[in-house]
């Protein structure tokens, strides 16, 4: 019934969403914020901007710098949040992507990355996924981010594929809002008690039952 199944990356596909954390707090510490585990959860598919927001408005600080420096603080996180990912490799995609990945092309269904991260296809790449992707959400083209249910949206339009024929598949709280605003069945990866809104949750990626799902 399903011909669409659209991944998250982070968190998902790959733990690069340990990354964004460590790059986060390392930038939070250097303009003296402290951020915990428990916080960064309202980060998870939330884009770089937004979450350099967040993070301010957490700390009362959201007044205190000018674009410049909130473009700067940006940048550096991100400059460091590459220096981790470029030594990823096909052995940091998680346990069980490849041969899920595998198993849909055997059905014919249709593979989309719908990360709200433009690091999105350098990690493609490195992770040596390149072949079973049909097609990467470009975050740039789309107007909102998650929650809002563009991103799934636009992997849908652009393979042609009825919303009711889409699975969206996130370990984020504002990823699971956007899977369920866009009218598709939504798979959460992770704790079902943070991921609620979702359709059914799996604590691992490789926990994903594909007979479960498909009927
Ligand atoms: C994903 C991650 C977020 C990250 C966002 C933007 O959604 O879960 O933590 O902020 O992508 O990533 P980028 O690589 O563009 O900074
Ligand atoms: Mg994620």
């Amino acid at each position: 019934k399903y011909k669409l199944f659209i991944f998250d990356m982070d968190g998902v596909i790959t733990e690069t969403s340990e990354q964004h954390y460590q790059a986060w707090k390392k930038l939070a510490k250097e303009i003296n914020i402290e951020i915990d585990r428990k916080f960064n959860e309202k980060l998870k598919g939330v884009s770089r901007m937004e979450s350099l927001e967040r993070i301010l408005k957490n700390a009362h600080r959201e007044n205190d710098f000018t674009d410049e420096e909130k473009l700067e603080f940006a940048t550096r996180k991100n400059d460091n949040y590459r220096e981790m990912i470029l030594k990823c490799t096909e052995d940091d995609l998680f346990e069980g992507v490849k041969d899920l990945f595998i198993e849909l092309k055997k059905r014919d269904i249709k593979i989309a990355i719908g990360s709200a991260s433009k690091n999105a296809p350098t990690l493609v790449d490195l992770l040596g996924i390149k072949d079973y992707i049909d097609y990467i959400v470009n975050p740039a083209e789309v107007k909102r981010g998650k929650p809002a249910p563009d991103i799934f949206l636009n992997a849908a339009e652009k393979l042609g594929v009825d919303i009711s024929e889409c699975v969206g598949i996130e370990d984020a709280e504002a990823g699971i809002e956007a899977i369920k605003s866009a009218g598709m069945f939504a798979v959460g990866i992770g704790d079902s008690t943070v991921l609620n809104q979702a359709d059914i949750v799996y604590k691992h990626t490789k926990d994903i039952d594909l007979e479960e799902l498909m009927n």
